[in-house]
């Protein structure tokens, strides 16, 4: 078993180099499948969901192959399966984008209902529900989804709330679907932009994507390309967030600092300094934290990929605040860990309220979740003493070279390997 371990209470320092977004990439990477062409995909987070899905790709009969570390270079073109095969579908959420593209491209998919980050129910009915308003056939069989369809025609879809996955399969299906979809009250999160350029570079015709209304105009097929994916807004968020849990002076580089407007308001409305740049953000935070109300919504809302390590931020903060989720039925299952290194925080319904001014202290915890996991690291770098993290491989699915990273702003971190359960 592999866990990480922290000894807290050190400042961070210097600069950090954020990657590609893990987001981006598992919607890019099976979208590519629907091109039938050779792909090259630049910025590539390595990260333990990419590797998945190349497993996946390989397994339909395409090939992957990785030049170096960060790009990926997939040929489509000999996929001759349409079944996507349970070990790797439940590994993660992102498998359901695979209906969409197989869907489009050959009119038939079968995929196991996905895996992913247990954050309450999660259904995939307004993905199914696209796709039969695009005139497909669904039905789902122990616990595989079976999609096919004569062919695919353009429809008015709108969807009850702007789901992302649901955003993201339909727009990849309705790219091979005769006439004109419109997805209404779309989702408008970055990587919904980043997925309809992808298919743009390789012929497909989005409009809108970024707005609540998007307009897919279908096309016979798709050619291959090159891409170079946008980097991680909430690998970026981590960081910053860590960068003023431990009072540090970070800047963080290689990113797209409009991407980051709802969590830097927040920072410097907490009484953190700020200078943005065209392609950083430097925090600094010198002076004593104040305690804010955060609200996990959908973009350009504070994301709620990022409540959680608002959370442990909340905690060591002066005064109180409340989160409220809007977005996941559960997503404060981190809540009974950050108790464990001392924080204050109660939760009622979709709400969290966390009495701030803790001091943390180290213990030995487990990650619930990928974002459970990263709310983890932060408490654990702002906690006197050793923090001992299970459950890592969460935190591998969404963060390349964290301990690394973290150890070149001055952490004192390291993964430990512990043929058992860890006794700390
Ligand atoms: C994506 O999940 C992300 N995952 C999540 O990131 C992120 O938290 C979420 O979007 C919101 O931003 C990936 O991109 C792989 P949704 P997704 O469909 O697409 C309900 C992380 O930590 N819903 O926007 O699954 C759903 O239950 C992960 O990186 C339905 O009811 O999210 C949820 O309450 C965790 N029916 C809400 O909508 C559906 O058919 C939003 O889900 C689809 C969704």
């Amino acid at each position: 078993m592999e866990y990480i371990s922290i000894n807290g209470k050190r400042k961070l320092s210097g600069s950090v180099q954020i990657n590609g977004a893990k987001n981006a990439a598992v919607a890019i990477i099976p979208a590519a499948i629907a091109a039938g062409g050779k792909c090259v995909i630049e910025n590539l987070p390595h990260v333990e969901d990419v590797t998945t899905l190349t497993h996946a790709i390989e397994h339909l009969g395409g090939s992957c192959r990785f030049p170096d570390e960060h790009t990926l270079e997939i040929d489509s073109g000999g996929i001759n399966q349409y079944t996507v095969p349970y070990d790797l579908a439940k590994k993660m959420r992102a498998s359901y984008y695979m209906l969409g593209a197989l869907l489009g491209r050959f009119k038939k998919a079968e995929v196991p209902l996905p895996g992913g980050c247990s954050l309450g129910v999660r259904p995939i009915n307004y993905h199914l529900r696209g796709f039969e308003q695009l005139g497909a056939k669904i039905h789902t069989e122990h616990g595989i989804v079976k999609a096919a369809a004569d062919k695919l025609t353009g429809a008015n879809i709108y969807l009850e709330f702007p789901s992302v996955g649901a955003t993201i399969n339909i727009m990849i299906a309705a790219v091979f679907a005769e006439g004109v979809t419109q997805i209404e009250n779309a989702a408008k999160e970055p990587h919904v932009v980043d997925t309809a350029n992808f298919l743009n570079k390789l012929g497909a015709n989005i409009k809108g994507a970024g707005t609540d209304n998007i307009r897919i105009t279908g096309t016979d097929g798709l050619n291959g390309g090159d891409y170079s994916i946008i980097p991680d807004q909430i690998e970026a968020g981590t960081y910053m967030i860590a960068a003023a849990i431990t009072g540090g002076d970070v800047t963080v580089e290689r990113i797209i600092p409009k991407h980051m407007d709802s969590l830097t308001a927040k920072l410097e409305e907490m009484q953190c300094e700020t200078e943005i740049r065209d392609d950083s953000i430097r925090i600094k935070a010198e002076k004593p934290l104040h305690a804010v109300n955060f609200k996990a919504m959908v973009y350009p809302g504070f994301p709620t990929d990022l409540q959680p390590q608002a959370a442990a931020l909340l905690s060591v903060s002066s005064g109180s605040g409340i989160i409220t989720e809007t977005v996941h039925e559960q997503r404060f299952q981190y809540v009974e860990e950050l108790r464990r290194l001392g924080a204050n925080i109660n939760v009622e319904g979709r709400a969290a309220f966390v009495n701030g001014g803790a001091e943390l202290t180290g213990a030995q915890v487990n990650a619930t979740d990928l974002r459970a996991g990263a709310a983890l690291v932060v408490a654990g770098l702002a906690a006197k003493g050793e923090t001992v993290i299970g459950n890592v491989m969460h935190l591998d699915r969404g963060y390349e070279h964290l301990e690394s990273k973290l150890a070149a702003l001055g952490a004192d971190v390291k993964r430990i390997s512990h043929p058992d359960e860890y006794d700390a």
